[in-house]
């Protein structure tokens, strides 16, 4: 079947608005470590998923799905060893007094559930987020997930700030001087949830600022808006939905990057490898606390074959080296990135925390830092095999997210493939 008619056939079931990547969509068969296959056999350099975090069908985790399914999967009402293993394992990544851990199913699901959490111990119902944060689908989140939901759909207790960008904002300031003038926003919509007798549950900010265009983040930034959501009456609740799993090389989670401490961490997309498993990991305090006031049941969360996924994902990280890897390709990419830039006034910025980098696209980087629309480089990649996305309120970032095994050859494919597709969009 053409893909053009298969396209037609989901137009008709999903929707013609159900999101689809690229102008000529790409229909993939097969994945196998970094690439993806198309359905003539094209192979595709894959620099953008992150839920198949330690590569695509990785024979490790697909071995332990399969033996576990064929021995038993239930939910979490029985007693059983594999998800006891599983939770002792993934609270042994956090430090104290983060232990102890809620399974769900999705990320969505995770910051639902975290929500809740921060709302029933705090008693209060504000919750600060980005003014293009992108944190879940479920009616709660949605409400605070302000890239896709207007303002007067975000309700009364939703307060955003405006996102970060030091590329542009920085000036002549030390970070020092930059965080405490970013700081000074939260502490306005804290005043202003005050004003409106609202007290502040959280503040929820994605470690990575992923949909916010991967900024380079301030040091004391993430680490002040914990102590003052605390400050507050309220929570820090870190959404490691992107950032988590080792990804920025440096360690497993992004916010002790920022040396932060969050009351609550959400977990999602590359735990399981496309397994559906997600996490909220969090103190006994605050667990006891929500706990008393509710029961929390999910019947797919924890069941046994997501653990042994989970388990599976744990064990490939660390026998194949992957935070390491994530930190010297990370750090070979950008600098290949940074040698394009040089001969190339539309990368305004190459920023990035191990294997999640960004490139900001401008008009000329000479005479102004105006943001470009990145959609043509992304398509124009992916018709040259390569698969990367587009993230940032002005959508003129580059989001560079591959799965962990990425090669610095890999990388120089990429950079080589980004300077092709430049000079064709820019002459
Ligand atoms: C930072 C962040 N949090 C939460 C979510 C929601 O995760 P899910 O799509 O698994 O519900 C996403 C999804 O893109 C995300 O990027």
């Amino acid at each position: 079947m053409s893909a053009g008619a298969l396209l037609e056939r989901r137009f008709g079931v999903l929707g013609p608005r159900s999101p689809l990547f690229y102008d000529d969509p790409l229909q993939v068969v097969r994945g196998e470590g970094v690439w993806l296959y198309d359905a003539a056999g094209r192979r595709y350099l894959d620099a953008y998923n992150n839920v198949p975090h330690v590569g695509h069908c990785h024979p490790r985790v697909v071995d332990a799905i399969c033996r576990q399914a064929r021995t038993l999967n239930t939910h979490t009402r029985y007693l059983d060893e594999t998800v006891v293993a599983y939770a002792e394992r993934l609270l042994g990544l956090f430090a104290a007094p983060l232990n102890r851990v809620f399974f769900t199913c999705t990320g969505s699901e995770a910051n639902e559930l975290a929500l809740r959490i921060a709302r029933e111990c705090t008693g209060h119902q504000g919750v600060i987020t980005t003014s293009h944060a992108y944190h879940g689908n479920t009616a709660a989140v949605a409400e605070i997930s302000s890239a896709f939901t207007r303002p007067e759909k975000r309700g009364q207790f939703t307060r955003t700030i405006p996102v970060i960008d030091p590329y542009r904002e920085r000036g002549s300031r030390t970070d020092e001087e930059l965080t405490a003038a970013y700081l000074e926003d939260a502490r306005r919509a804290i005043d202003d949830l005050a004003a409106q007798g609202v007290g502040l549950a959280a503040i929820l900010l994605c470690s990575a600022f992923s949909s916010e265009g991967l900024p380079a983040v301030p040091a004391g930034y993430l680490s002040g808006m914990a102590e003052l959501a605390r400050a507050a009456g309220g929570l820090f609740i870190a959404d490691e939905v992107q950032a988590g799993f080792g990804r920025f090389g440096t360690g497993m989670w992004g916010y002790t990057c920022q040396r932060a401490q969050p009351d609550i961490v959400t977990l999602g997309k590359p735990m399981g490898n496309g397994h559906p498993l997600s996490a909220v990991i969090t103190t006994a305090e605050l667990m006891d606390a929500f706990t008393n006031a509710s029961l929390y049941f999910n019947t797919f969360a924890g069941n046994q074959v997501s653990c042994a996924a989970g388990m599976a994902v744990l064990d490939v990280l660390h026998d194949e080296g992957l935070l390491d890897n994530a930190r010297d390709v990370g750090t070979y990419l950008v600098d290949r990135l940074r040698l394009l830039q040089q001969t190339c006034p539309n990368i305004g910025d190459v920023r990035g925390n191990g294997l999640f980098i960004g490139v900001d696209i401008v008009a000329d980087a000479r005479s102004s830092r105006t943001p470009a629309v990145a959609r043509q480089i992304v398509n124009g990649m992916r018709a040259q095999g390569v698969l990367v996305s587009r993230t940032g309120p002005a959508d003129n970032v580059l989001k560079i997210r591959p799965p962990m095994p990425f090669s610095r050859a890999n990388a120089d494919q990429l950079a080589q493939t980004l300077g092709d597709v430049l000079k064709g969009v820019y002459h």
